[in-house]
């Protein structure tokens, strides 16, 4: 296979100030109020603490907790309160206001003084615990400082798939502890799905003996076959170690909500008991391969009895969760549509569709729950079909869902994907490890608002908070949820404590400064971040770039290659800036790694430098969404013969993609040609990045110059990058592509440079 791309590069800066002046305060999330004065307090070895009362016992337990675990020592108590040298907790009734989770921490010439409930008094630990140096070595002075804190959201969430992958109570605990220093209050346990169930159920041992266990996993994305990667995966929790979970993440002031899938997501389920499926004599198995499955619960009594049953089991093991979340995402109906059953329950209960066959299940379940003291929580998708009266609605698809349950007066936690999934990529998808794709950076979380501005204030009062998700179908190891989640969590404590108005996104990346100490500590594989200053340039007719970088860690060192291939740490080390020449025409490519105290690398950070022009966009008076598509029987060697072919069908596609075509034609294992032809708009000037991926030949023309071209690869899967510099606006777009027979794969991505890319779907494509 041959393949040239036009790829160029290259990069460069300006500076925030990011490491913290002395004495000030790096804490995150931000808190209500702070306000500094003149002074400081000596914190030593000799500090003692004094607690009059109970919930100030348990405080200074917890504080002398955090302090050994951190540094290896203990204050001591003191029984008459000393006129300096002492942490004060002072416990403030204030069970009238529902949940109060507020605190003042003073921290004054002589004395600390902490006031709150116990949850209040609680965080006011978690923020003097950031206040206090990292790496502590017996004194330090702390600034005179008066905070008064209290929460944005009620509902501060994290979540956590155990099913795709599994996790040892080990990391579960570790995920707890850093929740909880980060002021989160509800761990989403996802624990049953259609690759594993993983709750121990005592009356259907089967569905842990049979359904946590599968041979192997699918390997990579996007093989059209199943490749197996040859390791098993298996695990389960036992009820012991749930009640230790739920009792860890409780004296950390974290709710444990449990979630059991219904009625999709079930393949585990159906593995174990197949009787409780609408198909007789099915082959159901633990699912190797991601996605959506057919497979699902029939709505039977004596589903809905084994049901009951889980359910009544789990809430057993989750006394004080008020929410019990029972999935209702996805839910294929193919099965439900050829079921004798649900016809006959279609009738009995006047059922029009199956959307409010899945609406009638849901609310079966819920009144139960509902009768056991708890709430549901389910995935936007049980709007569709009929809400159940008391849901409380996850919202995921976007905000749309969220929005609809708050205006229909329902609770609503916010985890709309394009801000809050950490499965997503966090840069660019060539350096990255592999993920879910998409593009989900720290600055994006950080910009989240779960207020939706098509609420009104009163609607507004429905939304309880958000929650960030991590699905791990590609996630196989608790240092890869480390690397997904963080710092990206850091950024969700900040939307769902501190006043909006407070938000800036260079306080924070100054803050985080502190955060990233902090984490490489507890030995967290968080994602190192690209250097300050790193970026795209285009410089048109100007010749040359100042090329001026910072690490956003301290001690981190910044090794780099112009040209030069793959960053290592013996490539060389940026100590200063310096100036990039370039002629016209050409393009340069600065590739970094930021390597940490401890030696850890971060992923490859590039930016590319062109000196040429954007390319122009073009005026378009009557454009239709959806570009041209022309098809070509016959057996092609390279993109050009297409030239000479005749179309032997001209088709208009919303966008460049292959499946919708096969649907109309059905021919796509044989050989054949396809050329696209439209305009592209781009929505911001920019250096613009095009991926192919395809099993055979093609070439990608940007307003006319060609971006990609590769000319064959046998029927093996290739990807290949180009880039254009773009103005914003339409430009001509064309894509060529031939397939030598079997089956024909055909993906364009596009991004900017540097950032995720995302698949064409079509709202950019016009002709
Ligand atoms: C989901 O991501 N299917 C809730």
């Amino acid at each position: 296979m041959k393949n040239f791309c036009f790829a160029f590069i290259f990069t460069f800066v300006y500076c925030l100030t990011i490491f913290a002046q002395n004495g000030e305060l790096n804490i995150v999330p931000q808190p209500k109020s702070v306000t500094k004065s003149q002074g400081e307090f000596k914190f030593n070895l000799k500090t003692k603490i004094v607690a009059a009362d109970e919930t100030g016992r348990k405080s200074a337990g917890i504080l002398n907790d955090l302090l050994m675990k951190s540094y290896g020592f203990k204050l001591e108590f003191t029984g008459k309160t000393p006129n300096k040298n002492a942490i004060i907790f002072a416990t403030q009734n204030t069970s009238d206001v529902k949940p109060n989770e507020s605190y003042t921490l003073s921290i004054k010439p002589k004395n600390i003084e902490i006031s709150g409930n116990e949850t209040g008094q609680f965080y006011a630990l978690q923020t003097l615990m950031q206040i206090l140096p990292v790496n502590f070595k017996g004194e330090t002075k702390l600034p005179v400082v008066e905070i008064f804190d209290e929460p944005r959201f009620a509902y501060r969430g994290m979540h956590l798939d155990v099913s795709r992958h599994f996790f040892p109570v080990s990391f579960v605990k570790k995920y707890i502890d850093l929740m909880a220093q980060y002021k989160f209050n509800q761990f989403h346990w996802h624990l049953t799905d259609d690759q594993g169930w993983r709750i121990e159920i005592k009356k259907y041992p089967k569905l842990t003996e049979i359904g946590s266990k599968r041979s192997e996993s699918h390997e990579g994305r996007y093989s059209t076959t199943f490749k197996g990667d040859g390791v098993p995966v298996s695990g389960f929790y036992t009820q012991e170690e749930i009640k230790d979970v739920v009792a860890y993440a409780k004296a950390r002031k974290i709710n444990v909500i449990p979630e059991i899938e219904l009625p999709g997501h079930s393949s585990a389920a159906l593995t174990a008991y197949p009787n409780l499926g609408c198909k007789e004599n099915y082959q159901y198995k633990v699912q190797q391969t991601w996605g959506i499955f057919k497979e699902v619960f029939c709505p039977t009594e004596t589903t809905f009895k084994f049901l009951e049953d889980v359910l009544s089991e789990t809430i057993a093991l989750f006394p004080d969760s008020p929410y019990i979340h029972i999935g209702g995402d996805e839910v294929l109906k193919d099965f439900w549509k050829e079921s004798a059953e649900v016809a006959e329950l279609m009738k009995r209960e006047n059922l029009k569709d199956e959307h409010e066959v899945q609406s009638y299940f849901v609310r079966r379940m819920e009144k139960f729950i509902n009768s056991k003291g708890k709430k549901i929580i389910g995935w936007d998708e049980i709007l569709d079909g009929g809400l159940a009266p008391n849901a409380t609605v996850m919202s995921w698809r976007g905000e749309k869902g969220g929005i609809a349950a708050a205006k229909a007066k329902h609770d609503v936690i916010m985890t709309p994907s394009n801000f809050l999934y950490f499965d997503y990529g966090q840069g660019d998808p060539q350096y990255e490890p592999l993920n879910i794709g998409n593009y989900v950076p720290l600055e994006t979380v950080y910009g989240y608002d779960p207020h939706s501005k098509e609420l009104t204030e009163d609607e507004k009062k429905y939304i309880l908070g958000a929650q960030a998700n991590l699905w791990t179908e590609y996630v196989k190891t608790p240092e890869k949820v480390e690397y997904m989640v963080f710092p990206r969590m850091l950024a969700l404590a900040e939307v769902n404590w501190s006043p909006v108005e407070s938000k800036n996104y260079a306080d924070f990346s100054r803050r985080m400064n502190r955060q990233y100490q902090s984490l490489d500590k507890q030995a967290v594989n968080y994602r190192i971040p690209s250097p300050n200053g790193l970026q795209n340039v285009i410089l048109g007719s100007v010749d040359k770039v100042q090329i001026d970088l910072k690490p956003m860690i301290e001690d981190g060192k910044i090794f780099y290659t112009i040209e030069g291939g793959e960053p290592n740490e013996n490539s060389k080390l940026y100590d200063k800036p310096f100036e990039m020449n370039l002629k016209p025409n050409e393009t340069a490519q600065i590739k970094t790694i930021v390597v940490n105290e401890k030696g850890r690398k971060s992923v490859v950070y590039s930016a590319t430098i062109v000196r040429r022009e954007k390319l122009k966009p073009i005026e378009l008076n009557d454009k239709k969404a959806g570009v041209n598509l022309r098809f070509f029987k016959g057996n092609f060697k390279n993109v050009k013969d297409l030239d000479a072919a005749q179309a032997t069908e001209t088709i208009e596609s919303k966008s460049i993609q292959l499946p919708q075509f096969a649907d109309k034609t059905n021919k796509l294992k044989d050989a054949f040609g396809a050329i696209f032809d439209g305009y592209f708009y781009a929505p911001e000037a920019g250096i613009y990045e095009f991926q192919i991926e395809a099993n055979d030949g093609a070439r990608l023309q940007i307003g006319g110059e060609s971006v990609i071209e590769f000319a064959g690869s046998n029927d093996k899967l290739t990807t290949i990058y180009g880039i254009v510099p773009l103005e914003k606006g339409l430009h001509k777009i064309n894509l060529r592509y031939f397939q030598t027979g079997g089956d024909a794969v055909l993906n364009l991505r596009w991004g900017i440079k540097g950032t995720g890319l995302r698949r064409i779907y079509g709202s950019e494509l016009f002709h």
